[in-house]
């Protein structure tokens, strides 16, 4: 796929197929977001990709006791009959972090989540970005993301759902007129 046709292509997915990507594909995705810039060149982030269905859900109903309480724009019924899972069920979830130490480490995060979600629809993934987990909400769950592998001094900056869609994406809503020229 051309890199513009799959920028403007893209969307957030919120329904997954159980299906679990190939190793290969994961791979993929995960080496693009290797090769986002960084502050610096720093690379201080780390990417850990969840395939634990159990983990996922014990993840799930923690962040599901807390959003619940804090969160009123929440995504909490989006997943109708399937019931909570602030990823969507998708069958792999990579959480992002870095070490809050450097002053680049959320906009590091953020190139790599792109980098991630780009690489993935050129290949015929479906993703979507999940906040649950960043920043302050993060040391709600610290023992679960420890479990995981998550560096103890690291701020999770967002996570990404991965895996096949089970649905077409619902249609980008208008993008706004944010383009200034000054020639
Ligand atoms: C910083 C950030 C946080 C987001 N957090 C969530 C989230 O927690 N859950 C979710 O379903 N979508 C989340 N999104 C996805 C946005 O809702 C989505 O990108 C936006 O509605 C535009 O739709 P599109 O991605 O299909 O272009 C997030 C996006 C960004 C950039």
């Amino acid at each position: 796929m051309e890199a513009i046709e799959c920028i403007m292509t893209r969307r957030s997915v919120r329904n997954f197929k159980p299906d679990m990507p190939t190793d290969e594909e994961i791979k993929t995705v995960v080496e693009a977001a290797r090769y986002a810039p960084s502050g610096m060149g720093r690379q201080t982030w780390h990417f850990v990709v969840v395939r634990n269905k159990d983990w996922l859900d014990r993840m799930n109903e923690r962040v599901y006791s807390y959003v619940a309480d804090v969160s009123k724009t929440s995504n909490l019924d989006r997943n109708g009959a399937k019931g909570y899972s602030c990823n969507y069920h998708s069958p792999v979830f990579i959480i992002v972090s870095a070490d809050p130490q450097y002053g680049t480490s959320n906009d590091d995060c953020a190139c790599a989540l792109e980098n991630m979600f780009l690489a993935a629809h050129a290949i015929g993934l479906a993703t979507c970005w999940i906040n649950q987990l960043g920043k302050e909400y993060c040391e709600n769950i610290r023992d679960l993301l420890t479990e995981a592998g998550v560096p103890e001094g690291d701020m999770v900056y967002g996570c990404c759902a991965l895996g096949y869609a089970g649905e077409e994406p619902t249609s980008r809503k208008e993008r706004s007129d944010s383009v200034i020229y000054f020639d």
